[in-house]
C-alpha cells in the first residue's frame, strides 16, 4: 500500500460508521424532572473529594448538601470553601450514614480511599442513592460484582470516575479506532510515569485528633496506626490500596479496553515490584502487566512509579496497534499514524471533570447513558485486580472470558475477596 492510499483508508476509516460497534446503551429510568435541583453530598475530603466538592458546586442545578470526612479538620476546610464560594452552607459530617439517612439527598460521590468504595456504594444504592464511585471502584473483584448488582438490584446511576470516558477528543479518537481508522486493533499499550517519593518506615503512633481512624478503616479488619498510612500513601499498601495499577493504571487499561472492544481476559502475567526505594510500601514501584483477551488481542501496561522518562513518546499514555497503523492519546487528543509511523492526523483534546460529572448528572436527570456505567467501571477495575493477584501470587492467570473469573488456581483465587471488619461485609 502507498502512503497517499494508506491515508485514504485511515480518513475513510475514521469518517464512515465511527458509532457502529459501540456498546449498547445501558439506561436508567430518569428520577427526576429535567429542571429538578440534584442534591449532592461528597464523601471523602481529601485533593479528590475538594475537587469533587468545588465542580459539582459549580455545575447548574447541583446543591452540595453534605461534605463527609473522618478528619474533623478536613471536612471543616471542605464546608468553608463552598460557604466562601457562595454555594451556601453544606452540612459537615464525620459519620456517612447520616447522609443516607437524609431523603433529600439524591447522589452521594465516593472519594474516599479504595476500601471503602465499594462498601459505601452499596449501602448507598441501597438508601436510595445514586453514585458517583472514584476508580476503583472496588478494592477486590467480588465487591465489584456486588456493587454491580447492588446498582442492578435498586434500579442505580453508579457512574465510576475514569473521566477520560467523557473528554469529547477520546471519545472519537476511541470511536475511530472501533471503526477501523487503524484497521483490526489488536495491542493496546499504556503507561504510567511518575517520580513519587520513599514512604519510610513509619512508626505506630497514637491515633491524631480529630481522626476517627476506627470509623477510616471501617470495613478493613483492624490495625494499629502508623505515621506513614494516611493520608493518601493507604494506596501502597494491599490491606488499603491497589498501587499505581489500581490508582492511575486504571485510566489508561480502562481506554484499552474500551478501544480493543474487549471484556474480560484470558490471560494476566505480571512482572515488576519495590526496586527504586527499600521502605514500607507493599506495592510495585515497577510493574509491568500484561491481559490477553479472545480475537486475538493485547492489553499492556508499564507502571513507573520512580522514573518520569516515558515509554511510548513523550505525552504519550496509551498506543493501539493495528494492522494498518496506529493510534497514540495523549492527554485530551490523539494522533493516528500509518505503519511506517508516519503522522496521518493529530486532534488536539483536553478535559476535566465536569464533562463525566454532567454526565452523571444527564444520567439521573432523564436516562442519558451513563459514559462509565458502573458494569463498564468493573470490568476495568476487574483487570487492575487481575494484575495485582497474578503480581502477589508469581503466576500466570487463566481466566474465564465470560467473567473474568480465575480458573484452576486456588491460591490466586483467594484474593477475590479479602476479610471484614465484623459488620462491615457487603452484600449484593
Ligand atoms: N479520577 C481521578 O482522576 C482521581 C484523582 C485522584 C484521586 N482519585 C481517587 O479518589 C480517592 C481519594 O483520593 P485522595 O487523593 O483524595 O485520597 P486521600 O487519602 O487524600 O483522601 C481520602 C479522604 O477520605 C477520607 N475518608 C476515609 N474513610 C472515610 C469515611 N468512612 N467517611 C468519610 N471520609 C472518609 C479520609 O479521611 C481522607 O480525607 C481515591 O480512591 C483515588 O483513587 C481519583
Amino acid at each position: 500500500m502507498t502512503d497517499s492510499m494508506d491515508r485514504r483508508h485511515f480518513l475513510g476509516a475514521a469518517a464512515t460508521g465511527l458509532t457502529a460497534t459501540l456498546s449498547p446503551r445501558i439506561v436508567h429510568a430518569g428520577s427526576h424532572r429535567a429542571n429538578d435541583t440534584i442534591v449532592v453530598a461528597v464523601m471523602g475530603t481529601g485533593g479528590r473529594g475538594m475537587d469533587h466538592t468545588r465542580e459539582f458546586s459549580a455545575l447548574p442545578g447541583v446543591e452540595v448538601a453534605y461534605v463527609c470526612d473522618v478528619d474533623a479538620n478536613r471536612v471543616g476546610k471542605a464546608a468553608d470553601v463552598l460557604k466562601s464560594a457562595g454555594k451556601g452552607a453544606p452540612k459537615a459530617v464525620g459519620d456517612f450514614r447520616r447522609i443516607l439517612d437524609d431523603k433529600s439527598v439524591d447522589a452521594i460521590v465516593v472519594a474516599t480511599c479504595n476500601h471503602w468504595h465499594a462498601p459505601a456504594a452499596i449501602l448507598a444504592c441501597e438508601a436510595g442513592k445514586h453514585v458517583y464511585v472514584e476508580k476503583p471502584c472496588s478494592h477486590n473483584p467480588r465487591e465489584g460484582e456486588l456493587l454491580v448488582s447492588a446498582a442492578r438490584k435498586n434500579s442505580r446511576v453508579v457512574q465510576m470516575g475514569n473521566q477520560r470516558r467523557s473528554w469529547p477528543k477520546l471519545i472519537e479518537g476511541i470511536e475511530a479506532v472501533r471503526a477501523g481508522v487503524i484497521g483490526r486493533a489488536y495491542l493496546g499499550q499504556s503507561f504510567y510515569i511518575a517520580t513519587r517519593p520513599t514512604i519510610g518506615h513509619g512508626r505506630e503512633l497514637p491515633v491524631p485528633e480529630g481522626l476517627d481512624f476506627e470509623l477510616w478503616q471501617g470495613p478493613a479488619p483492624r490495625r494499629p496506626y502508623r505515621e506513614n498510612i494516611l493520608h493518601y500513601n493507604w494506596h501502597w499498601f494491599w490491606h488499603w490500596g491497589n498501587g499505581e495499577l489500581g490508582n492511575n493504571g486504571i485510566h489508561m487499561i480502562d481506554l484499552c479496553r474500551w478501544g480493543l472492544g474487549v471484556d474480560f481476559p484470558t490471560r494476566v502475567t505480571s512482572s515488576g515490584g519495590r526496586y527504586h526505594f527499600q521502605d514500607d510500601q507493599e506495592t510495585p514501584d515497577t510493574h509491568c502487566v500484561a491481559f490477553d483477551f479472545e480475537g486475538r488481542k493485547t492489553i499492556t501496561w508499564e507502571g513507573l512509579s520512580c522514573n518520569e522518562f516515558r515509554p511510548g513518546g513523550p505525552g504519550s499514555e496509551v498506543v493501539f496497534y493495528g494492522d494498518g497503523g496506529s493510534l497514540s492519546i495523549s492527554g485530551g487528543g490523539y494522533t493516528i499514524r500509518d505503519l511506517k509511523g508516519t503522522t496521518i492526523k493529530t486532534v488536539a483534546g483536553a478535559g476535566g471533570d465536569s464533562e463525566h460529572q454532567s454526565n452523571f448528572l444527564a444520567a439521573i436527570r432523564d436516562g442519558t447513558k451513563a459514559n462509565s456505567e458502573i458494569g463498564e467501571g468493573h470490568k476495568s477495575t476487574l483487570l487492575c485486580h487481575l494484575g495485582n493477584i497474578a503480581h502477589r501470587t508469581g503466576r500466570t492467570l487463566r481466566c474465564d472470558p465470560k467473567d473474568g473469573h480465575i480458573l484452576d488456581d486456588v491460591a490466586a483465587s483467594a484474593y477475590w475477596s479479602r476479610e471484614y471488619a465484623k459488620g462491615w461485609e457487603p452484600k449484593g
